[in-house]
């Protein structure tokens, strides 16, 4: 399951590129998108339609295109993508990838790309054992985020039999699956609160606030996607995660729903996210019919505390469970956040601000500070809420 994971494919002049289609196929049938960086010599070997076709994306194939829509694709695609596959990979592109030389589509993308990069060989026997390109392999493989598969034996384009055919498209696809969702959550239960709640005043008004759900849902998803069995409990909103088999949502309204939910699966979770804005008061004595007006020009609306539910748990945290909550400040946004660590006893603390453009409420972006038990903060910069999950679950 790929679903939400972006890849790029890059494509080299070998013959072995008629079976790249097979590969697109294969990673968008499991939910992954596509885009498509390929040299002019591949598109001699496989048509620029039938790579457009399958991935569903323009060919990036011409760093000079007069249309100008691809004139920073070799630096907005590393951006998008969560991984590069170049399959085939040619002698030649493996040795300018090795010398960072990036004098086309492919190489310039290579070049930018900080994300795993899987690369699929394809030569005749006598390039694939020349000591040149073994060396170029062996120095690619000395970067830490890209991955050389081996070549396979048997029946070769040239007539010959021997070592330097690319993988089956299903090998080089199980490879990135593998990768790209390492389950480094395996048997790991995590809990997730998330959205907003809503307090009731009467039948037909409430207290809540802006939460999305967004932020928590990506926590979710993300957690899911390396493996950990997900109960998200989720304030009333019209957002939905993807349907993951060990992903569980729980829906609840109120804060005490909340609460109620979060202390039910909280003693078998080994890591807990709060990420929800949980309303800290509501309405005393909700009316059992609309409140009219009384023909005054104000009104009193009582109102009592709700559970803080980071709190409580704090209070109940074993020693191997990980308590992580988020703080939304408008001001004096390091201090507040500092005290909630400690007067919560959290083991971290996410402050995301208003003050901030691009963070917190409803967008798809955010932009945090972590801080933790150690004293350690780590800044990061505006990015989207699925690659604020991904940073906070590497962090814990
Ligand atoms: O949902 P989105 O639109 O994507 O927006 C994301 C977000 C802004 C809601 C999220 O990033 C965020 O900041 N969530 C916490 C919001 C909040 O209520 O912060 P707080 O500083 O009031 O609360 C501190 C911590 O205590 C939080 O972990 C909160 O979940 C928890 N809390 C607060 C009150 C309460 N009664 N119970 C709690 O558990």
């Amino acid at each position: 399951m790929l679903t939400g994971k972006h890849v790029v494919v890059g494509v080299s002049g070998g013959i072995a590129a008629y079976k790249t289609p097979l590969l697109i196929r294969l990673l968008r049938t499991a939910g992954a998108e596509v885009k498509v960086a390929a040299t002019r010599n591949a598109l001699e070997f496989v048509t620029e339609l039938t790579l457009q076709t399958l991935s569903g994306n323009k060919v990036y194939s011409d760093v000079f295109a007069p249309t100008n829509d691809h004139s920073t694709e070799h630096v907005s695609l590393p951006d998008w993508a969560d991984m590069m596959i170049i399959a085939p990979a040619t002698a030649n592109v493996l040795g300018k990838m090795a010398n960072g030389i990036a004098d086309d589509a492919l190489t310039t993308t290579f070049l930018a790309m900080a994300c795993p990069v899987l690369i699929a060989p394809a030569m005749n026997e006598k390039m694939y054992a020349h000591p040149a390109l073994q060396r170029n392999l062996l120095t690619l493989n000395e970067m830490a985020h890209v991955t050389v598969l081996p070549c396979a034996e048997g029946f070769l384009a040239c007539g010959a039999t021997g070592t330097g055919r690319m993988l089956e498209p299903e090998e080089i696809f199980a490879a990135a699956e593998k990768q790209l969702t390492e389950q480094s959550l395996q048997g790991r239960r995590v809990l997730i609160t998330a959205g907003p709640t809503q307090e009731k005043i009467d039948p037909v008004r409430f207290i809540s606030n802006y939460s999305s759900g967004k932020m928590g849902i990506a926590l979710a998803e993300e957690a899911a996607l390396r493996g950990a069995e997900v109960t998200l409990v989720l304030g009333p909103t019209a957002m939905r995660p993807p349907h993951l088999p060990n992903l569980r949502v729980v829906d609840v309204v109120t804060a005490i729903d909340m609460h109620d939910a979060a202390m039910k699966t909280f003693p078998e979770a080994d890591i807990i996210i709060l990420c929800a804005a949980v309303a800290d008061y509501r309405a005393a004595r909700p009316a059992i019919e609309k409140i009219k007006r009384a023909g005054q020009d104000s009104m009193i609306l009582e109102l009592v505390e709700n559970p803080d539910i980071a709190a409580t748990l704090g209070a109940r945290k074993r020693s191997n469970q990980k308590l992580i909550g988020f703080a939304l400040e408008t001001n004096d946004e390091e201090e507040n956040a500092l005290k909630k660590l400690s007067a919560k006893h959290l083991d971290m603390i996410v402050l995301n601000s208003l003050r901030q453009e691009g963070a917190a409420f409803g967008c798809d972006t955010n932009v945090v500070t972590l801080y933790d038990t150690d004293g350690r903060k780590t800044e990061l910069p505006k990015m989207s809420k699925t690659d604020v999950a991904k940073r906070i679950l590497d962090y814990i």
